[in-house]
């Protein structure tokens, strides 16, 4: 975030003439109250909808008939700095009375959950991850940002980067898996579709990081569980995404729930002070999660209400969500000393400079004309959420070859998930309407299949043995689509039992034995927002196709895929265990001076492989790709690795060329295997090509137990290939001098 001279000059101006009063109110982000009826928070409505204890329509009924208090005394008073919503009638009332009617005239800044896609929803980005595509994340975002602006939203609460290793954690559908070079990447990029067209203030929004950090470290997967690492593991792996989000020019941050190493994030000053602010120079400012400051008593490390306000203003976190504790206790703290004036300037400074760089002093409203624009989809953008969900599709297994479709077979789709299109835009999807989604039944139509839908079973529904025989009968090949309800993944969605939910195997099983007697195909599509427990699938099901949450155009990609419209390209941003025990499960996990095998005494469980049954990166396509051998050149800053590639089958398709690397000997015990490049190649049938990737020798050091970054010389492995296990491998001395 970059800000003219002038602009300063117009903060500190502001900063210079605003009363204490005023000063803390920009420290108060609000939330319409919901009164009458239903007496919550707004923000804990939402995460009530979010979790499935009120429904879409339940939400949508009571917005419509509760009515609200927006807080617009203290807006005028100048209390309050920014409001939580997503209506722009609402937001431009709002504005008007802050900037017309409050003192200094200072506008609010409207955040909101947009995470991937307000309107025309995108695919979860634990499966846009799998794209490996950066150039997609950013017009992902870009859309998401002009969406967001037309509905009086200035400030998304996205991108999250929480690297994530546990699938227990329900939370890792709302990432982008579970390694920090592709996360970063991923970081980078929808800072810049975010925030960078700035040609207009229509197009762009503040980005809130989050969650800031460690928050996929949760212990075993639950929800705001605590998190204990060294300061190498934070630095290796936890905070790049965010400190690359940082150098992309990130305007805000999100203080996260957990404690980390016994200090709550959202209080802790080595995370946000020193570490954010301090050492990576984030000029934007910090909000806690909702309710996170009171939280701080339950954790046990502040007192009360005050304690927390007091501790958590001095660690650094410039904004109070949902809490009140800064609007009600600051004053008293400044006027005693317990906080001083410079650290609250310092957060209010922070905080008026992103509502200057977001053009709000110039521009607050939102006009007529955006009001209307995305009442309906764009086309364009709809283009854009297509296109990411084809290429987010991985395809898990192919025997026989079953895939692609063909229009002439007669398909019997079966599973619930398949004919419900609200189940299509997964967690933490707010804007979307059903009438805009498309259900993989619906793409399956629109794409001139021969299909007819039985109701045989889903997430949670009953098993029917009839529709299971008729399916089996009347169709050529059977579509099963089994996986998540959307409610199961996201925030407070975690499960100790992540296999397949309800009688789906059951169901499967079923399936698998009529289709098998009756001589048909069984095609199995799954939907869910996390890592399954495959292992029944992978050693039963002849075809799996990991279809994701994938919003608004799920369906017509869904299709796309089955008939080979499209060629599958994506790849898993995160290993998928067997089985439930074998979480957490991640590639590049520090080596062990046993490393799991066949043997017994070795890394692993007497009951279950000691490796991750789809590893990370991996993917099939309707075509093979063959690697030639690999080569490696050193420059005096890189090593270059080259490959040749060549696509040797009959259809156009793409790879995604990945590079490893491992320290193997260093100062601490560094990871099997670490992510340091990938490409996608585009190849048509029968093409050969040479590929490249540079590994900068820069980038081949770690963080040490200060927090202080090291290259070691010594011996490393470079490895390269189509997934983080199946890789070609040479080794280099490296010397950094
Ligand atoms: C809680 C969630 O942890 C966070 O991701 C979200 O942005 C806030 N609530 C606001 O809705």
């Amino acid at each position: 975030m970059k800000l003219t001279t002038e602009q300063m000059e117009k903060v500190e101006n502001l900063l210079s003439q605003m009363t204490l009063d005023e000063k803390i109110g920009q420290t108060n982000l609000e939330s319409p109250s919901i009164v009458g009826g239903f007496d919550v928070s707004f923000e804990e409505l939402i995460e009530m909808v979010n979790d499935g204890r009120v429904s879409q329509d339940e939400f949508k009924k009571i917005m419509s008939t509760a009515s609200r208090d927006y807080h617009e005394d203290d807006i005028r008073a100048g209390l309050v700095g920014g409001m939580m919503g997503d209506d722009p009638v609402k937001a431009n009332e709002l504005q008007k009375i802050a900037v017309e009617e409050s003192r200094l005239g200072i506008p609010l800044i409207m955040g909101y959950d947009v995470i991937h896609g307000l309107r025309t929803v995108y695919p979860i980005a634990i499966a846009e991850a799998g794209t490996f595509d950066p150039e997609l994340f950013e017009r992902t975002a870009q859309v998401a940002a002009k969406e967001s602006r037309a509905s009086g939203i200035e400030w998304n609460f996205a991108p999250m980067i929480d690297v994530a290793r546990d699938a227990r954690w329900g939370r890792v559908s709302e990432g982008p898996g579970e390694d920090p070079y592709l996360a970063s990447c991923f970081a980078k990029a929808k800072i810049r579709g975010l925030q960078n067209d700035q040609s207009s203030t229509e197009n762009y929004v503040a980005a809130c990081l989050k969650h800031y950090v460690a928050y996929g470290a949760c212990e075993s997967g639950r929800d705001y569980n605590t998190t204990s690492m060294s300061v190498s593991q934070l630095h290796n792996v936890y905070l790049p995404p965010f400190k690359a989000a940082v150098e992309e020019g990130a305007a805000s941050a999100m203080a996260s729930f957990n404690d980390l190493n016994g200090v709550p994030c959202t209080l802790n000053p080595y995370t946000l002070r020193d570490t954010l602010k301090e050492r990576y120079k984030m000029n934007g400012f910090v909000v806690s999660d909702a309710n996170g400051i009171v939280e701080c008593v339950t954790h046990g490390i502040a007192e009360d209400a005050k304690d927390a306000g007091i501790q958590s203003m001095n660690a650094g976190l410039d904004m109070d969500m949902g809490t009140h504790i800064y609007k009600e206790y600051l004053k008293e703290a400044i006027e005693t000393g317990k906080v001083s004036m410079e650290v609250l300037d310092d957060a209010v400074r922070r905080i008026l400079m992103v509502k200057m760089w977001l053009g709000l002093f110039e521009n607050p409203y939102v006009s007529e004309k955006n009001i209307e624009k995305y009442k309906t989809l764009p086309e364009e953008h709809v283009a854009v959420s297509l296109e990411a969900a084809k290429k987010s599709i991985v395809l898990l297994k192919n025997e026989g070859q079953v895939l692609p479709l063909n229009r002439k077979q007669k398909i019997s789709l079966v599973g619930t998930l398949a004919a419900n299109r609200d189940e299509v835009c997964g967690a933490w999807a707010m804007g979307w309407k059903s009438e805009d989604c498309v259900s993989i039944w619906e793409g399956l139509k629109n794409s001139g299949a021969d299909v007819a839908y039985y109701l045989c079973g889903g997430p949670e529904d009953e098993i029917n043995e009839d529709e299971i025989v008729k399916a089996c009968i009347e169709g050529d090949v059977v579509v099963a689509v089994i996986g998540e309800l959307v409610n199961m993944t996201g925030e407070a969605s975690s499960k100790a039992n992540i296999e397949m939910p309800g009688k789906q195997r059951q169901m499967m099983e079923s399936l698998l034995e009529k289709t098998k007697a009756a001589g048909k195909s069984l095609v199995t599509v799954l939907m869910n927002g996390r890592p399954l427990g495959l292992g029944w699938e992978d050693a039963h099901l002849p075809v799996i196709v990991e279809a994701w949450h994938l919003g608004v155009q799920m369906g017509n990609a869904v299709a796309a895929v089955l008939f080979g419209d499209e060629n599958p390209s994506a790849k898993l941003a995160s290993s998928f265990p067997s089985m439930n025990g074998q979480c957490p499960i991640y590639y590049n996990h520090p080596s062990t001076g046993r490393p799991g095998s066949k043997s017994k005494f070795t890394s692993r469980y007497l009951d279950a492989p000691f490796e991750a049954l789809y590893p990370f990166g991996y993917g099939l396509s309707y075509t093979t790709f063959i690697y030639g051998e690999m080569q490696v050149e050193e420059t005096a800053d890189t090593y270059d690795i080259r490959v040749g590639l060549k696509n040797d089958g009959e259809r156009d398709g793409t790879e995604i060329v990945q590079l490893y690397m491992q320290d193997v000997t260093a100062s601490l015990v560094r990871p099997v295997k670490e992510l340091k490049g990938f490409v996608r190649v585009d190849l048509k049938a029968g093409e050969e090509k040479k590929v490249t990737i540079s590994l900068a020798k820069a980038d081949m050091g770690f963080y040490d137990n200060q927090g202080t970054y090291v290259l070691e010389d010594g011996l490393f492995r470079l490895y390269i290939g189509g997934n983080s296990r199946d890789c070609q491998c040479r080794e280099v001395r490296a010397s950094f001098k």
